[in-house]
């Protein structure tokens, strides 16, 4: 690999020399109802906005063009999920057929243009149809990660408030099903606002009974709208109306409703599908994450079809599904060429097979690239991926907030040379700098707060949905001109971006996005709680893992193990398992500041074995021995 050799450089310096050139060119691969007015309307929205006044369809640059132009017959979709022991394929046509099918249904069901639609879907192709039928006509879809419980759902109802929940009857995790309906019920219980129409998918893992007057069943209503030849056009939006809500942590139990525009994220998605990701259309492609969460979103769902690729879904895990060797059978029985996951995945599978045993049985010729994002990618786990499958393995950084990469290896322009703990370089829209408490910029290989020049790039959050001022608040009020990531790194004298950890309280469980701030929340609403502190502590398979400490009212005399049980329940009630919250510890006190502030980064420290400096402000110093004590009490931490 010669960094000369990449087209990375004078791509990045295009970009930089005039940015509305550079993505004007990208969106000629789109195809638009009316072309836009402006690239980049610097007056328009919070920091501006892209592609004013263009009239476009997401789904119809997602399936109609591709059928239009030749490709019906080439699959679209494979659906293999190995938890059901069941396979489909849709081609584009048929995908067709069955989006266009289910915006009929809802159009039906008094679903129009600018309506949000909530989906709580397991990873069927129909949670994927769902988005899709909602882009067809111009509705907002917001999808709720399944693995998130009743309370989480009803925040997110109450927010967006949708004319329609898309649902399934359950969800199957590993030994388990989910039953998705006694949970949608609760969260329409909880929430204050009630969604007139549910349309329910029934698994045959589990058939549930349906609420009469509200829900539907997802199959009847299809079955009746076909023998109907029911059939919705795309329904033209502005480039600039929103697409997808999609919920994320924020600092509080709140979460942030980040809104995804259409024309920006049809651009952006576009381009890195050939310039990152090195895809050409038709290629068989891979993301193995879930469409509750933003990877999803970009590359399960959309950016594979903007592309005319063939879109895996899978409804299965690394491990146990039945086996390490899982992936392996997904890329060569698909042909994949690349596949994107996260970090956490592959520790899985090293674990349970150190010397990748299972890879010997599959033809793995097709395979190219790795990809890797959602938390760091730690050298460990980097070097081991390639010494296994011998192809180049890709970090790149990611966020929600974003859509797509900010900083990664163009393998499309041309590899560059691979630095372990690296997410490589910036992508073209985003220029990066690490900046002191001060907002100063600080030099090459000086950690600090990563920042991003404004105006963000194409595809990335205008806003958050309804709260323009949380979202200048959260992101923008920070460091005046910069949209503020969260995260702290640093940048390398090559220009190399280390992402290194968040800089709120948020942590990455197994590459989900998790509030500790939340998780406190729910604690002290234990009646026998005190006070609390959450951390993120080291974990050798999920990166992280929360641990909770808990001190205990006045008075409390129940035995501490009995509370503590009531609150690792409580979490998985009220967040949801995704929380994998199991550690919670009674402790006399909690370590503080002077001023009262808990000391939860030193806390952190003991936790993972870090050497630390005793705080200056510390209130009593013998507080670190007691928690110290009390981890290994536990036997949990370094
Ligand atoms: N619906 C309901 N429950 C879910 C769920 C869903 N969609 N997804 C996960 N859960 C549950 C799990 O069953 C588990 O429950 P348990 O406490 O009863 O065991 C809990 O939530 C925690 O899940 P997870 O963190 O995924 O841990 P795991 O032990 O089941 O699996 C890995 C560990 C590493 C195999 C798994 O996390 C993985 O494949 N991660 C890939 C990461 C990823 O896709 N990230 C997306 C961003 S790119
Ligand atoms: P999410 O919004 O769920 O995609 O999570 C985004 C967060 O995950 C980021 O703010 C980072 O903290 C972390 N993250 C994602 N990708 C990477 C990466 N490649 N390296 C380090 N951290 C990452």
């Amino acid at each position: 690999m010669d960094a000369r050799a990449s087209r990375y450089h004078d791509t990045y310096a295009r970009w930089q020399r005039d940015p509305e050139g550079f993505w004007g060119e990208a969106a000629c691969e789109i195809d638009w109802i009316e072309q836009p007015k402006k690239v980049f309307d610097k007056d328009a929205g919070v920091y501006g906005r892209w592609f004013t006044g263009g009239v476009v369809n997401t789904c119809w640059n997602a399936v109609d063009r591709h059928v239009k132009a030749g490709r019906g017959a080439q699959t679209a979709v494979i659906y293999d999920s190995p938890i059901t022991n069941s396979q489909r394929k849709l081609s584009y046509s048929e995908l067709l057929t069955e989006v266009s099918t289910l915006a009929a249904m809802l159009g039906d069901l008094g679903v129009a243009k600018g309506d949000r639609v909530i989906l709580y879907m397991p990873m069927v192709p129909e949670a994927l149809i769902g988005m899709l039928a909602c882009a067809r006509i111009g509705a907002i879809h917001s999808v709720v990660f399944g693995g998130f419980a009743a309370k989480e759902l009803a925040t997110r109802i109450d927010d967006a408030k949708p004319k329609l929940i898309l649902s399934a009857s359950c969800g199957i995790e590993p030994g388990r099903v989910v039953k998705y309906k006694p949970l949608l019920d609760q969260a329409i219980e909880l929430s204050k606002f009630k969604p007139p129409h549910v349309l329910i998918l029934q698994r045959p893992q589990e058939q549930c009974e349906l609420t009469p007057g509200r829900d539907h069943d997802w199959a009847a209503l299809r079955e009746k709208a076909i023998v109907a030849k029911k059939s919705a056009d795309c329904v033209p939006v502005l480039s600039t109306d929103p697409l997808y809500i999609l919920y994320t942590s924020g600092t509080t139990g709140i979460p942030k409703g980040v809104v995804r525009d259409n024309g920006g994220h049809l651009v952006a998605l576009k381009w890195s599908m050939k310039n990152l990701y090195g895809i050409e259309p038709g290629e068989v492609w891979w993301s193995a994450s879930d469409v509750g969460w933003v990877v999803g979103h970009s590359y399960i769902v959309y950016a594979p079809l903007f592309h005319g690729c063939t879109t895996i879904l899978y409804e299965g895990k690394p491990v146990g599904t039945p086996d390490p060797g899982a992936f392996w059978r997904v890329i060569s029985e698909h042909g994949a060429v690349a596949m994107f996951t996260a970090p956490t995945a592959f520790r899985a599978i090293k674990k349970e097979d150190p010397n990748a045993k299972f890879l010997a049985k599959y033809d793995m010729s097709k395979f190219r690239t790795l990809f890797l994002a959602g938390e760091r990618a730690d050298p460990d786990t980097v070097k081991w991926a390639e010494d296994t499958l011998k192809v180049p393995i890709v970090d790149h950084w990611w966020q929600t907030e974003t859509g797509w990469c900010i900083a990664g290896n163009p393998v499309g322009l041309g590899l560059l040379p691979v630095k372990h703990g690296s997410a490589t370089v910036p992508m073209p829209g985003y220029e990066i700098h690490v900046l002191d408490e001060g907002g100063k910029k600080l030099p090459a290989n000086k950690t600090g707060s990563i920042a991003v020049k404004l105006p963000l790039p194409p595809s990335n959050f205008p806003t958050l949905w309804m709260q323009d001022d949380r979202f200048k608040e959260s992101y923008l009020t920070q460091f005046p001109g910069y949209y503020a990531t969260a995260d702290a790194g640093f940048i390398d004298d090559d220009g190399y971006v280390y992402v290194m950890g968040r800089t709120d309280d948020i942590i990455n469980v197994a590459g989900h996005r998790l509030s500790t701030g939340g998780m406190e929340e729910v604690l002290s609403s234990h009646k026998d709680v005190a006070e609390c502190a959450v951390i993120g502590m080291k974990d050798e398979l999920k990166g992280e893992v929360p641990c909770g400490f808990i001190v205990l009212k006045a008075g409390v005399n129940r035995p501490p193990s009995e509370i503590e049980k009531e609150i690792v329940a409580l979490v998985r009630e009220k967040i949801g398992p995704v929380a994998a919250f199991k550690i919670a510890i009674t402790v006399p006190r909690l370590p503080k500041t002077r001023s009262g502030k808990i000391l939860r980064g030193t806390m952190k420290k003991i936790a993972d074995g870090d050497a630390f400096n005793m705080p200056a402000t510390i209130d009593d110093p013998v507080i670190l021995d007691e928690i110290g004590n009390a981890l290994k009490g536990k036997g949990v931490g370094a």
